[in-house]
């Protein structure tokens, strides 16, 4: 069976004053249909970049120099704007930080809702309004009837949220990426708008790709997890085997870094030593080198991902020549 979404060798280069930087470097994942997929790395190793290419929504500057994108089997990248804008906001859609940023100023919610719901699924302007009021409730608007009428500023950042997922549902998607969709977000608002969004992901079936800092939430959301590094996938692997097993010392590092319940005050968030490389497209080996304490010679040569079984990849020679134990 082949997947609702297929990425393959997918590269994205920006230009700029200083000429040309790849901030993914063949990246290939896949997502089925119903399933999610949480894409974890720190600051600026490429996941927005990598959906924004899949979405087709990069900024100028950049542009994607090779590999495919697959939605359904069709190549979104050899599609016209034209085409693309049929499944976008359709069939396949994205979430963001700032719903500000997405939600039009000048229209009230209802407005903006109806108006994705009469375009994407042809409904009559009755009909939108009713479906509007409904999706609206369904995200746990308090009075749906009297947010219709609300301009997105007037209401708070959770509130706004939630009208962003009632947008990006109205048009049931198969697939939804939702890029940090609660960092901007107090905590107990970040957990209800998960838990909301964990609920309509099932209810509707839908596949997601949930990009996030959080690790504990990963543990929560994901089927499967994608660790990305210096714009490379450097492990992929499903949920409890990357929880319990993690391969590459990065995986390893990021794990280690999240606070267990047991946790004293003297063990927070364990930083991984040294950040990374600002830019990281000249190194040929293995990107995370300079911070691994495993480090060899043949770490400096080209890497690729390795085969551990049942789904497991990761990018280590290290481990993949026995180097590394997993513990226990
Ligand atoms: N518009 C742009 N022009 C030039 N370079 C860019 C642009 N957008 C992103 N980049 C570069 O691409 C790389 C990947 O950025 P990206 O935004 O995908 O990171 P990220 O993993 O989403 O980080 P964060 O967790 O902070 O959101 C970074 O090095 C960044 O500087
Ligand atoms: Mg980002």
């Amino acid at each position: 069976m082949s997947h609702l979404l297929e990425v393959e060798g997918l590269t994205t280069v920006f230009t700029g004053d200083y000429g040309e930087t790849t901030s993914v470097d063949h990246v290939s994942f896949h997502v089925d249909e119903g399933e999610v997929v949480c894409i974890v790395g720190e600051s600026g190793c490429g996941k927005s970049v990598t959906n924004l290419s899949v979405m087709g929504l990069l900024s100028r500057g950049g542009k994607v120099t090779e590999g495919k994108v697959l939605f359904e089997d069709r190549d979104l990248l050899a599609m016209t704007e034209k085409e693309l804008d049929k499944i976008r906001g359709d069939q396949m859609t994205m979430i963001f930080q700032d719903p500000l940023t997405s939600l039009n100023p000048v229209f009230t919610v209802g407005n903006q809702i109806m108006e994705s719901l009469q375009i994407h699924r042809g409904l009559s302007k009755d009909e939108a309004r009713k479906q509007a009021e409904e999706l609206l409730s369904r995200v746990g608007m308090p009075d749906a009837k009297s947010t219709m009428k609300k301009y997105p500023h007037t209401l708070s950042g959770g509130m706004r949220q939630r009208v962003m997922i009632a947008m990006a549902l109205s048009c049931k998607p198969k697939l939804l990426i939702a890029d940090e969709p609660t960092t901007a977000l107090d905590v107990t608002i970040q957990a209800q708008i998960m838990q909301l969004l964990k609920e309509l992901q099932k209810e509707n079936k839908m596949a997601m790709i949930l990009i996030t800092h959080d690790i504990g939430l990963v543990a929560h959301m994901a089927d499967r997890v994608i660790v990305m590094y210096a714009g490379q996938i450097i492990e992929e692997a499903p949920v409890r085997e990357l929880f319990r097993h993690p391969k590459h010392p990065y995986t390893k590092a990021l794990m280690d870094t999240v606070p267990t319940i047991r946790d004293t005050a003297e063990r927070q968030l364990k930083a991984i030593p040294g950040i990374v490389p600002e830019s990281y497209d000249h190194i040929p080996g293995c990107r995370f080198a300079d911070r691994c304490s495993y480090r060899r010679p043949e770490c400096d040569k080209p890497q690729e991902n390795y085969e551990f079984g049942d789904g497991h990849m990761a990018r280590c020679i290290v481990r993949k020549e026995g180097g590394i134990q997993d513990e226990s």
